[in-house]
């Protein structure tokens, strides 16, 4: 967290989700009922002040789950979208009924563009019907907010007059949405500033923010729409929504809160369940984050670079800006690799107990960096083998192998030279080609293995192009990873399975040696 003291009050801005809403209608996303209700449960949680539902008039789905959310969160606001039309009003009503603290967000486009070709309506009719569906909605709660859909692409003066006449009907939240990605940082500020300060009963109502990340600049939007005055931010749990998604709530709220002096804003949100509730959708979805997003992905707070490690060792301040605990992950990920030095492998060693003098160091430096050629990640328990007796003998090698997928099951036969030298031979089938084929390395080995992700890709170009398969296994409660490469993707598979299979071997003959050492 920054050390820079906050001067003034920080302005309290509201976390409006509408993971449930417009995160839920993109693709690959739709949830449930009752897949909403749990998500909904874990919104309340992190502390966010107004959840959307759903849109009521789209589908039944959306009305059942809006009636499931408010019979049980009784003190976050619950919000429906709902298009400028009595039917859908009344739906809107009627899917809110019994909600404790219910909000009906009204709707319509107001953009020359989405006029004419969408709408068909004049700049009158717009108004009319903006009017008349903000006080249709205050017939059925106190709560309304109005949307002027694509808002940042509708001429100033006009957009102006659409939301006079939302306040002037009764809507107590302003939204201005850039529905299609389009503006820039210094623009949506401007258009804030003015409307607030010129459109009349605009300092009695909360002017809010909506972008979507068409060019990847949602967050960033979002953020100068708060400096521009906006005090309610529209965003969804890991950015889902139409198209490139949504302003992520996990960017924003750890911007305003990292950078606290700069925004002089602040939000309800306990960050510290930021990382579940993004795991949490992850898993309802089945939509990864990528690596490297911010705040939330696997990479977020992981150093490999060896220069990094070393200023992370001597102080976290060097290369992190916020804790990794203030989001919710467990801590810093030193991860190491390729790219890592001799002070990570040090340190890492020293965790798991192992204390070398400069000389040990230099050796199992060497063999770290040998396996690294082998693997992208080393984890604890590879140190571990590295630093067992035995680490550099040969175990199993694949003499050949056959593998055909004729019938309807697959079938694999191996061919694999022992740690002596002899020869081993089995047959195994299974659903498809790799699945015969682990079952074949298993029984030549007497390894058994629980594959948790496997990965094939090629690396290098054209004629010269390689098949890297990469694979994580568990055993035991451990994690383990395996790479292998050849012309052929299978025998790759193959040696990335063996190459796991090999390590566990030693690790195991090694803890056997020491153990009999013990005993002795
Ligand atoms: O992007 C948009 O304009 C919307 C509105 C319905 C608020 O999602
Ligand atoms: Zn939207």
């Amino acid at each position: 967290m920054s050390d820079i003291p906050v001067t003034a009050t920080p302005a309290q801005v509201r976390i409006f989700d509408t993971t449930l809403r417009d995160g839920e209608q993109s693709p690959g996303c739709s949830m449930s009922p009752s897949q909403k209700l749990v998500m909904a449960r874990a919104l309340a949680e992190l502390g966010v002040d107004v959840i959307e539902t759903g849109f009521p008039a789209s589908s039944q789905s959306d009305r059942e789950a809006a009636a499931l959310i408010s019979r049980e969160l009784r003190d976050t606001s619950l919000c429906v979208l709902s298009r400028c039309l009595p039917g859908d009003i009344e739906a809107s009503a009627r899917a809110l009924d019994g909600t404790a603290r219910p909000r009906i967000h009204l709707f319509l486009s107001t953009s020359p563009l989405h006029r004419e070709h969408k709408l068909r309506m004049s700049r009158e009719q717009v108004l009319e019907a903006v009017a008349r569906s903000v006080t249709a909605a205050r017939g059925f709660v106190d709560d309304v907010e109005f949307s002027a859909e694509d808002a940042l692409r509708t001429e100033e003066d006009f957009l102006a007059e659409a939301i006079a006449a939302a306040i002037a009907a009764g809507a107590g939240t302003i939204n201005l949405p850039d529905t299609v990605g389009y503006t820039t940082p210094t623009e949506i500020r401007g258009l804030f500033e003015r409307m607030i300060a010129n459109v009349p009963g605009a300092r009695d109502v909360i002017f809010s923010t909506h972008c979507h990340n068409d060019l990847g600049l949602a967050v960033a939007n979002s953020l100068a729409a708060i400096e521009g005055g906006a005090r309610q931010v529209e965003c969804s749990v890991n950015g889902i929504g139409e198209r490139a998604g949504n302003a992520a709530l996990e960017e924003v709220v750890m911007s305003l809160k990292v950078r606290g002096a700069y925004f002089s804003a602040d939000t309800n949100i306990d960050t510290n369940r930021i990382v579940p509730t993004s795991q949490l959708l992850q898993r309802l979805v089945g939509m990864p984050v990528q690596r490297n997003k911010a705040v939330v992905g696997a990479n977020a707070f992981a150093h490999e670079a060896g220069i990094h490690q070393h200023g992370m060792l001597r102080h976290r301040g060097t290369y992190e800006i916020m804790r990794p605990e203030d989001v919710g992950w467990p801590s810093s990920q030193m991860v190491l690799g390729r790219h890592s030095g001799r002070a990570a492998v040090e340190q890492r060693l020293r965790a798991l107990g192992y204390l070398l003098e400069e000389s040990e160091l230099d050796l199992v430096f060497a063999s770290f960096k040998a396996l690294c050629e082998k693997q992208r990640v080393v984890h604890d328990n590879d140190l571990q083998t590295l630093m067992q007796d035995g680490a550099d003998s040969e175990g199993y090698r694949l003499s050949s192998m056959t593998v055909s997928d004729a019938g309807h099951r697959a079938r694999a036969t191996v061919e694999l030279s022992d740690p002596d030298g002899d020869r081993v031979f089995e047959t195994a089938e299974g659903d498809g080609p790799v699945d015969a084929l682990f079952a074949a390395l298993a029984m030549a080995t007497g390894v058994d293995l629980v594959l948790e992700s496997y990965q094939v890709h090629s690396v290098g170009l054209g004629r010269d192009a390689r098949g890297e398969a990469n694979l994580s296994v568990r055993y035991e409660g451990a994690e383990y990873d395996g790479t292998g490469t050849s012309k052929d993707i299978i025998e790759a598979s193959a040696l990335a399975w063996l190459d796991v299979a090999n390590r566990l071997l030693r690790q195991r003959n090694g803890t056997k040696a020491k153990s009999e050492m013990a005993e002795a």
